[in-house]
């Protein structure tokens, strides 16, 4: 069963106006989004002259290096030691020096591209995709927090009311814990550890047990480009040694992403000895992550953003797509046409650049994915083929009576689907937002003033309307969720540097 390019043209903007409403602007005629199969093969752009091949080249040719050792809580105590006492010089190194710093930093990634492309692949088991992509966000978040650094942490004059001077200054804390997840190694590990770095801290970053190697790579870079070891040290390990920097009261704050239950236990730690100081969580969680699809959205596009939210990266980003909300009424018309794209995806060897979906982290994960995945069988409405060892997760859509049914995040390429009523939409945002989580949100709509309210209804960090709901841009998309999904600020975005800093008012009578 096919859709042909006549029911596409079925619904056409002049539909939409012919009935008084406005069509959204950024909906092309159906005509113009017809686009070849997506394939890695044409989706790689290194904006320089190293080609695909190239990449293929460096990865096959990679040779991994040895693991660091894990950082005992002996260790940590140390690392705090050294780091509270070069925090004072750094705090006071003036922000153009901290920064230029990241900019070097930006620019050795940028030369070291495929090596740092190697690595996601071969340790994190990144697709050539993600893996530029990966390196890309890195090299973004150094060049946006320097730029912003110099902004925000260049001192204020202040209005004077009574003849005094007042002036402004933002300070780095002290020694602040940055703890990362292993689904964005290399630019979630970097973007934290920067920006606390250029915010003036010393930092103690422990990357997640799965990806030591990529960065103990992204931290000798950064002492080559002229951080001091003692301003950012390495703490490889998993939990315990997450607990020792959390629970240290010489910790001044902790950035954090990963799931909201070791975002709680953190918060516990952080409150548990009355005595320590008040310091700042900066956590970044999971989602609950929903794409609401009304009966006038374009299915082409549809489906192409589906694929690309759900499957995609394995479905292993915070932002995935795990519920799609189809208006009853193009439940059969979407499903068939997603069937039909799901069909087209290769799962298989990251390291072949054919591959469109890659492995899950590691074999807990697999285990965790798939006891579920089994456990759903009677629901399932798809799937796609999987080489059987390597922990791959076949790509599935799981048909659910009601979104509630739903019942927490599975981090991997499953993906829900379940209808709601024309006229329910409120009902159907209210639902999502009543589950706690407000990452992101997806909608599919052709008609301007549906956006408008579900923009104002959708209690999420990062809406995406007529798009794919992954993939947001340092500096254009900032991103991060509240509620259950996080603390905020947002990453990437402008309120992010002043909370790992000290704000000082400074009045002098003239
Ligand atoms: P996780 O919470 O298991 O681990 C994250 C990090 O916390 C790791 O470095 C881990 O070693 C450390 N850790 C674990 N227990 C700790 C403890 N008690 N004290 C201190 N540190 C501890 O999460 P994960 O499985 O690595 O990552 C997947 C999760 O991360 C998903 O829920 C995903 O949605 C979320 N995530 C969120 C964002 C975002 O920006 N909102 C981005 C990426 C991932
Ligand atoms: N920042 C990542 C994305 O937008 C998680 O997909």
């Amino acid at each position: 069963e096919s859709v042909s390019v006549d029911d596409l043209l079925a619904d056409p903007v002049e539909k939409i106006q012919s009935v008084g409403l406005t069509p959204h602007p950024s909906i092309p005629h159906p005509r113009d989004v017809f686009e070849p199969a997506r394939s890695n093969s044409f989706g790689i752009d290194l904006d320089d002259s190293r080609t695909l091949d190239d990449v293929a080249d460096a990865v096959q040719a990679f040779e991994m290096p040895p693991a660091p050792a894990e950082a005992s809580a002996d260790q940590v105590a140390d690392m705090i030691t050294r780091a509270e006492a070069a925090a004072p010089a750094w705090a006071q190194a003036p922000v153009g020096v901290r920064a230029e710093a990241l900019e070097k930093l930006a620019d050795r990634m940028q030369d070291d591209m495929l090596p740092l492309v190697s690595l996601c692949v071969h340790e994190a088991r990144k697709t050539y995709d993600d893996a530029v992509a990966e390196v890309r966000e890195a090299i973004d978040f150094c060049r946006y927090y320097a730029r912003r650094a110099c902004q925000d942490f260049a001192p204020q004059d202040l209005p004077s009311v009574t003849g005094e001077t007042n002036r402004l200054t933002l300070e780095g804390r002290g020694v602040f814990g940055c703890i990362a997840p292993w689904n964005f190694p290399l630019a979630i590990f970097t973007g934290q550890a920067v920006a606390a770095v250029v915010a003036g801290n010393a930092v103690i970053a422990k990357p997640a047990p799965q990806t030591p190697r990529i960065a103990a790579r992204a931290v000798a870079l950064a002492h080559a480009c002229g951080i001091p070891a003692d301003i950012l040290q390495l703490a490889p390990g998993g939990a315990e040694t997450g607990a020792a920097l959390t629970g240290d009261p010489r910790v001044m704050g902790i950035a954090f992403t990963g799931s909201t239950r070791t975002a709680k236990a953190i918060q516990r730690t952080l409150a548990e000895d009355a005595t320590r100081p008040i310091v700042p969580l900066i956590a970044e969680t999971g989602g609950l992550n929903a794409m609401i699809v009304d009966s006038t959205a374009l299915p082409e596009q549809v489906v192409q953003d589906v694929v690309t939210s759900a499957f995609l990266s394995a479905g292993q980003r915070c932002s995935a797509l795990r519920l799609l909300l189809l208006q009853e009424d193009i439940y059969d018309r979407t499903i068939t046409m997603l069937k039909g794209a799901m069909d087209t995806l290769i799962v298989g060897d990251p390291a072949d650049p054919a591959t469109d979906i890659g492995p899950v982290i590691d074999g807990d994960a697999w285990q965790r994915l798939e006891t579920y995945r089994q456990s759903m069988k009677s629901r399932w409405v798809h799937h796609v083929a999987a080489p059987e060892a390597g922990n791959f997760i076949p790509p599935t859509l799981i048909r659910l009576d009601s979104p509630d049914d739903l019942e927490q995040e599975w981090f991997g390429p499953i993906l829900h689907v379940a209808t709601w009523k024309a006229g329910t939409l409120a009902r159907t945002v209210e639902g999502v937002n009543a589950r706690g989580y407000g990452l992101t949100m997806g909608l599919h709509s052709r008609i301007a003033d549906v956006s408008e309210d579900v923009a104002r209804w959708a209690r999420v960090g990062n809406l995406y309307v007529n798009r794919s709901m992954t993939g947001a841009v340092v500096g254009s998309q900032p991103f991060g969720g509240e509620r259950l999904s996080g603390t905020g600020p947002k990453a990437g975005g402008p309120h992010y540097l002043p909370m790992f800093a000290v704000e000082r008012t400074v009045t002098v009578d003239t």
